[in-house]
């Protein structure tokens, strides 16, 4: 009771507040996210998403050179490949995209973890994440055209694989062909809790992977369920995910929390592009103070359970704190 508690007393000077802090994020959390296109000598920067660019393999080398000197290890990629079709054959094809990227990252900096999306959407002229008959997605075809993907990405060398598709029983099902193959040691972080969100809008600017009629609302999560996320959890869990997902992260925080104090895995959450743009919109109008408010953000994730960030602002971060 007051006097005698003050809570002020522990937050008097920064050197206090420091010794009391309950969560601080590092390098060492984040994932970066890169869109790998085909041909030589590309850097188009991504108009909604300012400092992120689509850019070729050989570009995507100097920028695996700079993270490494920033100290972030870890990476996302996604493909842009130069054709699509109905069923997403570039997505699983040995010499797609994603698979060239793989192959020149691990050869240039063998130390930088590589993680890649399993996702048909990039790859299909519909832009559905999977085989689409009578317009929708039916789930237990596109598993097959998945776990073809999955083992393409691993045999180039992937370290883990991060299937996004929202289809059910597909962990199952990459599990199963990744054991088959002889890749034990391969673990799999699912996006297991995707909403469909309206927040991933300057990604398929970035990705070219918006979907050309209807949406994603009948395989990603109605963002008003939280229970339903815990299913999502367990369901993939008992299929052999190693990691899971939460996406997107800020307006979820509550999702985190709870599969962090449910679970025993290390939870990922995707701080995602409309998040990343929101902030730099608005610290281009000069409305908001950008570098604080990403920290609060970054540390707000961090705090509600997650013990891996994908951000794209993992390299704004790492030169603040290194400076
Ligand atoms: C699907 C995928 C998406 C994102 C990552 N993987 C988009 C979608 O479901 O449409 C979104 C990431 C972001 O918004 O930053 N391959």
């Amino acid at each position: 009771m007051f006097p005698t508690h003050r809570c002020r007393r522990l937050r008097k000077s920064e050197p206090i507040r420091r010794l009391v802090r309950e969560t601080s994020i590092s390098v060492d959390d984040f994932v970066y996210p890169l869109f790998v296109t085909t041909g030589k000598m590309l850097k188009k920067e991504i108009s909604s998403m300012p400092g992120c660019y689509q850019q070729s393999i050989d570009y995507v080398i100097k920028e695996i050179k700079e993270l490494q000197s920033l100290g972030i290890n870890n990476v996302i990629l996604f493909g842009i490949p130069d054709k699509k079709d109905d069923l997403g054959s570039s997505a699983y094809s040995e010499n797609g995209i994603i698979q060239n990227a793989v192959k020149a990252i691990k050869d240039a900096v063998p130390s930088m973890i590589v993680i890649t999306d399993v996702c048909l959407c990039e790859y299909t002229s519909h832009g559905h994440c999977g085989i689409v008959e009578d317009k929708d997605v039916n789930n237990d075809k596109t598993l097959s055209l998945l776990s073809n993907q999955a083992l393409s990405h691993v045999r180039a060398g992937a370290d883990i694989i991060a299937p996004s598709d929202m289809m059910d029983g597909r962990i199952s099902i990459i599990r199963e062909a990744l054991e088959n193959e002889g890749f034990i040691n391969t673990p799999i972080m699912s996006y297991a809790v995707k909403y469909a969100s309206a927040f991933y809008g300057p990604f398929r600017e970035a990705a070219e992977s918006a979907p050309k009629f209807g949406d994603r609302k009948t395989y990603q999560m109605d963002p008003a369920n939280r229970r339903e996320a815990m299913r999502e959890v367990i369901l993939d869990l008992e299929e052999g995910a190693d990691i899971v997902m939460v996406k997107p992260a800020l307006s979820y925080l509550d999702i985190i929390s709870d599969i962090k104090d449910n679970s025993f895995v290390p939870v990922a959450a995707y701080n995602v592009s409309g998040e990343y743009s929101l902030v730099k919109a608005a610290s281009k109008m000069g409305w908001i103070d950008e570098q604080k408010v990403m920290l609060e953000i970054l540390t707000s994730i961090k705090r509600a359970g997650a013990d891996i960030i994908i951000t794209y602002f993992a390299k704004d971060v790492a030169r603040i704190l290194h400076s």
